[in-house]
């Protein structure tokens, strides 16, 4: 198991640990960790005492990577990264940190130095995808189905976004009260599981072309091969669900091969072939693509998707609706603002964490030999809160001039002081499905605050930190909101 993958596995930990059922205060996450040192939870933003070295230099302890602080407030042992140990090497878990956005950048368009494989137990689980691959098979693979994540056809489809957003809300009436509640003319809503955790799922499955009927099973394969990917004991389960994904997708794919299906713009004319059809007679080197080759490829599309678009839309409910001033400002101006406030969410709260690559010569990078062959992780986190880069990183704010939030560029952004946030990562492995999610998040909040008349958090349904204040989302995107709005 890779350091990034052992990362999201506590990941997987501690959101259960962070939200219980119902909203009432969770109990302090310490309780489901079993911290090789027990290291104090700090006030946000400062680092507990790890040691010096002779010269003042602060130390970093690797064991703080698996421990609860770590988990709620990163940043400030980033930031000692940064400063000190711009590659970090964690003799404990056998691998190395890069940490300042300059040097992140670099390693990403140096695909032949730092490569994508092995990505460690999700090629198991997601199949070997082109996120394994690098140069010449990335680039073949990297194009095959992305016309429909982005520009016309993507535009073309728009309509079924806001429908499948709109369906969702329709259907709120008939929620139970553990995610809708009415008192006295408000309503109270777990926004997660009533609508940004399936929302991201809905859309991926049309636009792959699932049938509608699938959709059920859908979130089996879904859900059992994300908690599959951490390597954990739930590893076998997303092992049992991409083989059932795979024997469903088989099916599918002889129906497709003889009789192609399409998507539709608004007015019902054909806008080009589903995913899954296009992949049916897609063909490298003169062969078709297997139906493992196609079940990999939907894997990653789902698994690509779902978790960070929710992570997304979440993150950016929470951190404006803890910012009313900024929240006013997006919903006077839903237009612009909600694009601005999503890219300073991703910037602020990215849902990923970070990339792992492996070196494939041996470098020295800032005085720290990097052999051959070892794990180099890419710390996104670390990226988008370089002070180097942006002002006051750990502040929130909508309106900062040093944020890049046009068109997406795969070469990034860096011009007239502003730069990209690294959340979609930049170069050859820049995420195709950057302009889709961008269009959930937006369309799916506008639509939101079409039917949340005066919103504000529900605070004493929310998880609290040890000191009462509302926990911060720290390495996890928040696993649930509650929202309070008005009925008339
Ligand atoms: C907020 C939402 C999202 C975030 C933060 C995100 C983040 C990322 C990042 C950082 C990478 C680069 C991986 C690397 O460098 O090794 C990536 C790759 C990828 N993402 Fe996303 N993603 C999001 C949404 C989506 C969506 C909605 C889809 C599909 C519908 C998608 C599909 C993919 C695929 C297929 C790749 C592999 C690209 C390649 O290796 O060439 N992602 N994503």
């Amino acid at each position: 198991m890779d350091s990034i993958t052992a990362f999201l596995s506590n990941i997987v930990e501690n959101t259960d640990a962070r939200t219980s059922e119902g909203g009432s205060p969770s109990p302090a996450p310490r309780a489901r960790f079993v911290a090789a040192h027990d290291f104090p939870l700090m006030p946000v933003g400062q680092a507990c005492d790890m040691g010096h070295a002779p010269d003042g230099t602060p130390l970093i302890d690797p064991r703080i990577f698996n421990a609860p602080e770590f988990f709620r407030n990163p940043y400030p042992y980033y930031k000692i990264m940064r400063d000190h140990y711009p590659v970090f090497f964690d003799k404990l878990h056998n691998c190395y940190y890069v940490t300042r956005y300059d040097d992140i950048t670099t390693c990403y368009f140096d695909d032949e130095g730092f490569n994508t494989i092995p990505k460690g137990s999700s090629s198991g689980v997601l199949g070997n995808t082109q996120l394994e691959l690098s140069g010449v098979e990335h680039r073949r693979r990297r194009n095959l189905y992305g016309q429909h994540l982005v520009g016309k056809s993507l535009d073309n489809r728009l309509h079924a976004i806001e429908s499948i957003g709109e369906e969702m809300i329709a259907d709120w009436d008939n929620l139970d009260e553990s995610i809708v509640q009415d008192r006295n003319g408000v309503r109270s809503v777990a926004i997660g599981r009533a609508f940004a955790n399936e929302f991201p799922i809905r859309v991926v499955c049309d636009v792959l072309g699932f049938p509608k009927e699938s959709r059920k099973k859908f979130f089996y394969w879904y859900n059992s091969m994300m908690s599959g990917l951490g390597g954990s004991e739930t590893h076998h389960q997303g092992l049992e669900a991409r083989q059932d994904l795979e024997d469903y997708v088989g099916t599918l794919v002889e129906e497709r091969r003889a009789h192609p299906t399409y998507l539709y713009d608004a007015a019902g004319n054909p806008i080009g072939k589903d995913i899954i059809s296009k992949l049916c007679e897609t063909q490298i080197d003169g062969d078709y693509l297997s139906t493992e080759e196609i079940t990999s490829n939907i894997a990653l599309v789902v698994g690509g998707g779902g978790e960070t678009t929710r992570g997304a839309i979440l993150n950016m409910w929470y951190l404006l609706l803890q910012h009313p001033q900024q929240l006013e400002a997006v919903l006077a101006d839903p237009e612009t603002m909600w694009d601005v406030a999503f890219h300073e969410t991703l910037r602020h709260s990215t849902p990923i964490g970070g990339q792992p690559r492996h070196n494939s010569f041996d470098i020295e990078l800032h005085g720290v030999k990097i052999p051959a062959g070892s794990l180099v992780n890419m710390v996104d986190f670390s990226a988008n809160h370089d002070d180097r880069i942006f002002k006051d990183p750990e502040v929130f704010n909508i309106f900062r001039p040093d944020l890049y939030s046009g068109k997406l560029l795969r070469s990034g952004y860096r011009k007239e002081g502003r730069c990209s946030h690294m959340a979609f990562g930049v170069g050859p492995h820049l995420c195709p499905g950057a302009w889709i999610s961008h269009q959930e998040a937006v369309i799916g909040s506008k639509i939101l605050q079409r039917h949340l008349k005066n919103p504000r958090l529900n605070v004493d349904k929310m998880p609290k930190d040890f000191d009462g204040s509302l926990m911060p989302i720290g390495l996890i995107s928040a696993k649930e909101i509650w929202i309070d709005y008005d009925l008339n």
